[in-house]
């Protein structure tokens, strides 16, 4: 019997000597001290021993016991240890690698011009009005007083999505909107994307950006007019800069004008900027037609408005001089970096 607990320990003993994980030192608990343990099994057996044999293996049985279940708790250590070590090993932090650069993003710079011309108004009371970019065709043309023959409304101007709905062609759709929606007084300008037929090249895109403006009050004339455009102007372009209105149409205004400004390349001397004529031109504007306040039940005899509309792209190609408006639209890092 000795010889067998022995035995048993000498082989427990050999074998978690070669234990490496957590599963075989449990399978050699199990097998010595477990419910069918080859120890647990001597140590039931004793009822059966005679008085002297129990005297003897009784002690060495337990002191086996004792024995293992030390060597085994000392391996469990060892082993969970040996784990924790193997997975700092794994994941460990070279504090001397170099670090991921964290690049800091820039805004665009029709972003950062459309902000500009916000601020600009926003200062002079001006709230932000937004419309979608599908809108009615009434939004983009009756309720602006558009001819039914207008050539803006052809197919070949406009992107129709279905009858009575287009993507709109200019921001003047917030106009209709507007009128609908406020009461007068009020002072708005509504930045957001346009959509037209054009074939790209460096000065057309199918989509560009439009910032409109609609003021309605009392007293509000053309003069109130020329002086907030004027003002614009050399909040945008530097107090150097002078303004000169053109007669022009539009269905929705009237009068009608595009407003140039002095070339502020060359303040007015003529250059390539400018084509050599010293002006150059920026907007659309003129005193809102009756016709389009009567769409928003606004009493025209109470109050008159005027109305603008700019391109962003445009203005943005001749304060940074891109010569090329397709440059804003294919997010070439190198191209938007410039303009931090
Ligand atoms: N909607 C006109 C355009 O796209 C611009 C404009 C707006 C003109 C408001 C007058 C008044 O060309």
């Amino acid at each position: 019997m000795q010889d067998r607990i022995n035995q048993i320990m000498a082989e427990a003993k050999e074998r978690l000597a070669k234990a490496k994980e957590m599963k075989e030192v449990e399978d050699i608990r199990i097998s010595t001290l477990g419910k069918k343990g080859q120890l647990t099994a001597i140590l039931r057996g004793m009822g059966a021993l005679s008085k002297e044999e129990k005297k003897q293996i009784g002690p060495a049985a337990n002191k086996a016991k004792g024995e293992i279940e030390k060597l085994i708790n000392a391996k469990f250590d060892e082993v969970k240890e040996a784990a924790k070590k193997a997975r700092f090993e794994a994941e460990r932090i070279d504090v001397t690698e170099p670090g991921r650069a964290n690049l800091m993003g820039v805004r665009h710079p029709l972003t950062l011009v459309a902000e500009e011309i916000k601020t600009i108004f926003k200062n002079l009371g001006y709230e932000i009005a937004e419309g979608p970019l599908v809108d009615t065709v009434f939004n983009a043309f009756d309720g602006l007083n558009s001819p039914q023959n207008h050539p803006s409304r052809d197919m070949t101007d406009t992107f129709y999505i279905s009858d009575g709905i287009c993507l709109r062609p200019h921001t003047s759709t917030v106009q209709v909107r507007t009128v609908q929606e406020r009461k007068p007084p009020f002072r708005i300008i509504s930045p957001g994307r346009c959509f037209r037929c054009d074939t790209p090249d460096a000065t057309h895109s199918p989509m560009f950006h439009q910032i409109e403006g609609l003021i309605v009050d009392e007293d509000i004339s053309m003069s109130d007019l020329k002086g907030t455009l004027d003002y614009m102007a050399k909040q945008l372009f530097g107090p150097e800069t002078k303004t000169k209105f053109r007669p022009h149409h539009f269905p929705f205004t009237e009068p009608s004008a595009e407003m140039d400004v002095s070339c502020f390349k060359c303040g007015g001397k003529g250059c390539p900027v400018c084509k050599g004529s010293g002006w150059i031109e920026i907007l659309g504007c003129g005193e809102t037609h009756p016709k389009v306040l009567e769409v928003g039940g606004i009493d025209t005899e109470k109050y008159t408005a005027f109305a603008f509309g700019m391109g962003v792209e445009r203005i943005a190609m001749l304060k940074y001089g891109v010569d090329d408006i397709r440059l804003f639209y294919e997010n070439d890092m190198r191209f938007i970096d410039q303009f931090k």
